[in-house]
């Protein structure tokens, strides 16, 4: 008979937190002057990847994206801070929520410019198979409410995909 390996120890929010900031130069734009969408994707994207193989401590690959929305434009020169955090753990996945902000020079004011929702998987180095990721640790309000939020999007995904 194959025992199956002891649970792993939950991991907390702030363990995989992480702050990315980047200034929009004229290759990252559009003709309009503002930053393209793909490269705030690409962005995103690392952002994630980064947080949620902290979370793993595994090669980690993004299996999707839920819708992305674009509130505000970010003209070349401006400062953008990317905030990203695990907000909950299935088995092998992990979903990541990503806030994007542009930051004032002058005044260090932020105001928001998107928010994404991203799933990576956990991959084992060997084998490149799923595997097991320690749960989430919610400790504040907040991560609590965003842990329950995010285990209903779960809920939802999963229903979509069957
Ligand atoms: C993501 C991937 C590893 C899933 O592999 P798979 O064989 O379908 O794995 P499983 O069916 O066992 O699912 C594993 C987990 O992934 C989740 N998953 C699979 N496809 C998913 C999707 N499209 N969206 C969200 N979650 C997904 C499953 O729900 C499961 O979660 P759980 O373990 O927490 O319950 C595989 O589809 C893959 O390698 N995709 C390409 C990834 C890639 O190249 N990304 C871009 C570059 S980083």
């Amino acid at each position: 008979m194959v025992e199956s390996p002891p649970p792993l120890p939950p991991r907390s929010v702030a363990d995989s937190k992480v702050e990315m900031t980047e200034i929009v130069f004229p290759n990252d734009a559009n003709p309009l002057g503002n930053v393209m969408g793909g490269r705030v994707m690409q962005w995103i994207d690392i952002c994630a990847a980064v947080a949620a193989g902290r979370h793993a401590r595994t090669p980690v690959v993004t299996a999707s994206v839920d819708r992305i929305d674009f509130h505000n434009p970010v003209p070349v020169g401006g400062v953008v801070v990317l905030l990203a955090s695990v907000n909950y753990a299935g088995r092998s996945s992990m979903e990541v929520g990503v806030k994007v902000w542009q930051e004032d020079r002058a005044t260090g004011d932020r105001r928001h410019v998107v928010s994404a929702y991203l799933t990576f998987v956990s991959l084992d180095p060997a084998s490149k198979a799923p595997r097991p990721v320690p749960p989430v640790a919610p400790e504040t309000d907040d991560e609590r409410r965003r842990f329950e939020a995010a285990k209903a999007r779960r809920a939802q995904r999963l229903a979509g995909r069957a």
